[in-house]
């Protein structure tokens, strides 16, 4: 998938110092820290590993970071992969038995794991043994390997396209929700601080509302602004840098991205409901982008619904637009 405005990859290593490292430090997702805690409570009283884990919703919200901690409050050591680097059993075979007692395996985007590997770890999960095939053909041994009792961390965003049996191994299933403006204001203060630059309460609260409801966002932001704030404003925010710099990020007044207004643009020109399809090839991104990424924040903030026949822009999207919304019996549809 490849990453939108906002996603910088380059910000790899800063974003990784902005990473809270205890559950303590991890604002907002209430319920999810809330059962995640008491899990990870009970598994030390028992000294036992943790359950296994599945984290799934949009990217940016903090299933990485979440992963990390739980192997941090657990005392274990973590080892990271994700769905696309193993290609086939064996590659899987290689990481379960490396893994030391108790250590948690990250896997992520979990549901792009071929389903040969799924199966196998079908074994590896339950009754922690996997089997070994040695050599080929007719002197082919199979080997059975019991494993220390180890944690399996899932990250999803697309937990549907999950099989049934796999999301079933999974003891503790969470899933993670669009941050309040109040909440990224609070992950934007602590970033504030440990990034050493003064910003204000509006000032945060600015970057807090325009920043899609995702932690990534309001971080890369606060950064492009920290950078604009150092050169021309006394390394100072408030309402007024913040503006300067969301408006140099083309972020606009609702938090919307180029993209963002892209996407509604293409749906307000068919002035119907059109399919996914049809709005990635007008906009030029691929249909996983756009509903993994886009259509969240779109949905949730009231600008598009899923209907049956395709996409429809709401009302308040056209409004946004500075658009003539179409008559509610123009194309049979009812707008909200
Ligand atoms: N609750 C939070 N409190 C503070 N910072 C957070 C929180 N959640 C996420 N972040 C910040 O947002 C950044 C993105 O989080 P993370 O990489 O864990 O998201 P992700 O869900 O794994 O995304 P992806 O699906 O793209 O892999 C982290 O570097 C971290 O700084
Ligand atoms: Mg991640």
């Amino acid at each position: 998938m490849s990453q939108p405005q906002g996603f910088d990859q380059r910000d790899d290593q800063s974003d990784r110092a902005l990473r809270p490292k205890r559950l303590a430090d991890f604002t907002g997702q209430v319920p999810v820290t809330r059962n995640l805690s008491l899990a990870i409570q009970a598994a030390r009283q028992r000294k036992e590993q943790l359950d296994h884990v599945l984290l799934s919703g949009p990217p940016g919200l903090g299933k990485t970071t979440l992963a990390h901690i739980m192997a941090a409050e657990m005392g274990a050591e973590i080892r990271e992969t994700a769905g696309p680097l193993i290609e086939k059993p064996g590659d899987l075979a290689g990481i379960l038995s490396s893994l030391k007692q108790g250590a948690v395996l990250f896997i992520d985007e979990i549901h792009s794991l071929k389903r040969v590997v799924e199966e196998y770890l079908y074994s590896a999960m339950e009754d922690f043994r996997i089997t070994i095939q040695l050599g080929e053909g007719a002197t082919t041994q199979a080997l059975t390997l019991t494993l220390p009792p180890f944690t399996l961390v899932g990250a999803t965003t697309r937990e549907g396209q999950l099989s049934a049996p796999f999301r079933s191994r999974f003891g503790i299933r969470e899933r993670l929700d669009l941050y309040s403006p109040d909440e990224l204001g609070r992950i934007l203060a602590r970033s504030a601080t440990l990034l050493g630059v003064a910003a204000d309460a509006p000032g945060l609260a600015t970057i807090a509302r325009r920043s899609r409801g995702t932690a990534r966002y309001a971080n890369n932001h606060l950064r492009r602004i920290r950078d604009l704030a150092q050169v021309s404003y006394g390394n100072r925010i408030d309402v007024a840098v913040a503006n300067e710099g969301l408006a140099m990020l083309g972020v606009d007044a609702a938090g919307l991205t180029e993209l963002d207004r892209r996407i509604l643009g293409c749906l307000a020109t068919h002035r119907r409901a059109v399919g996914l399809k049809t709005v990635a090839v007008t906009v030029g991104e691929d249909e996983a982008t756009i509903e993994d990424i886009y259509e969240p924040f779109l949905i949730q903030s009231g600008y598009l619904v899923k209907t049956p026949t395709g996409r429809l822009l709401t009302v308040k999207a056209y409004q946004h637009l500075g658009l003539t919304p179409p008559e509610a019996d123009e194309n049979q549809q009812r707008l909200f």
